[in-house]
């Protein structure tokens, strides 16, 4: 006799962000029943698109921070994706308060309500910014000390920190992703769409934090999805950390390039100088992504593919 396979629903929050609303149309088309639970800080509802009239798609309103209005939302899920945060890495070293509460804060309320639930698996967005400044490269996930530069980095680790402790203590299952620099349609920051926006408002420069020199490596959305989704079909249980990120690297300068030229060609490039671009800038990152390939997984665009296309899409929704 054919067994039904059980049904799955999940909770994403910050499932209107960038990444999440590309997560949440995967997982519905998996079957997957889903829940967004995203206070539309920097996300909108617009980026889900069609996604938002599926019959297994449920959207809540509200603020991580305000735990009695997110508790219902969790009831009876099989799986949560914890991926709304400040996104905004740069805001962190004026008010360390804020990335303190939409990090640690508002990741202590989502596991509350995963305990309380008694919700079997989450995963969790985390950063390479964890990392620190590591020495070794490309950067594996045993790397250590972790030494964040920064508050968003800082929230990161302790965030993964408590992850672990609730695993270990209420038998949940989790994998920690750590991301490279994300790109993609429907960003809201990041150097892409800041470098769009700044020749939005003056066509003729191009101002570039640093010194242009900082060399990363970047991931397109699809890429990034496709690695969570193999974590939770074949990941190391009951806790799994995860490299996501391309195996080559762009510079700041090279990125900054690609827009002028794709916007005609016209702005001169201006760098502000420096090795590091704002306070708490990792100047250099490029991650070993064994373990999630491993999994079978592996991107299918280059650094400076991913850039292309994301520079595509967000001229398109700034109609430059
Ligand atoms: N984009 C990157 O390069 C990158 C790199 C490393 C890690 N990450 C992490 O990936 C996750 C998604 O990033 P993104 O690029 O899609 O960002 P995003 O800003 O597009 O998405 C974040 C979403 O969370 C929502 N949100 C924020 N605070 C909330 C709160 N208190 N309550 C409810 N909803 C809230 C926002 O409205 C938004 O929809 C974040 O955790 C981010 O830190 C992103």
């Amino acid at each position: 006799m054919p067994t039904e396979k059980p049904l799955r629903r999940a909770v994403v929050t910050g499932g209107a962000g960038a990444i999440g609303s590309v997560l949440v149309r995967a997982l519905l088309g998996q079957g997957v029943q889903v829940t967004v639970v995203d206070n539309l800080s920097s996300g909108r509802l617009s980026n889900l698109g069609e996604a938002s009239a599926d019959p297994g798609f449920r959207f809540l309103q509200a603020d991580l921070l305000d735990p009695a209005r997110i508790g219902p939302a969790f009831r009876g899920a099989s799986e949560v994706w914890h991926l709304a945060a400040n996104a905004d890495i740069r805001r962190g070293s004026v008010d360390p308060r804020m990335d303190f509460d939409q990090g640690v804060r508002a990741t202590l309320h989502v596991l509350e309500a995963v305990r309380a639930e008694k919700i079997p698996w989450i995963g969790f967005s985390s950063s390479s910014v964890v990392y620190g400044l590591p020495t070794v490269f490309p950067t594996p996930e045993s790397y250590g000390p972790l030494l964040p530069q920064s508050q968003y980095g800082a929230n990161k680790l302790a965030s993964e920190a408590l992850i672990s402790a609730f695993v270990h203590s209420y038998g949940l299952r989790a994998a920690l992703f750590r991301f490279a620099n994300i790109v993609g349609p429907a960003m809201s920051h990041g150097i892409v769409y800041d470098l769009l926006r700044k020749l939005e408002k003056d066509a003729s420069r191009l101002e570039v934090l640093g010194d242009g020199r900082q060399v990363k490596s970047y991931l397109a959305t699809e890429d990034c999805v496709a690695g969570l989704l193999a974590a939770r079909e074949r990941g190391e249980q009951p806790l799994g950390v995860y490299n996501l990120g391309s195996s080559d690297q762009i510079s700041a300068g090279e990125i900054a390039q690609k827009v002028v030229a794709a916007l005609g060609g016209r702005a001169r490039i201006e760098f502000t100088g420096g090795e590091r671009g704002w306070v708490g800038d990792v100047p250099r990152q490029l991650l070993a992504t064994d373990r999630a390939r491993a999994l079978g997984w592996k991107p299918q665009y280059t650094s400076a593919q991913a850039v292309d296309r994301s520079i595509t899409a967000l001229r398109g929704e700034l109609g430059l």
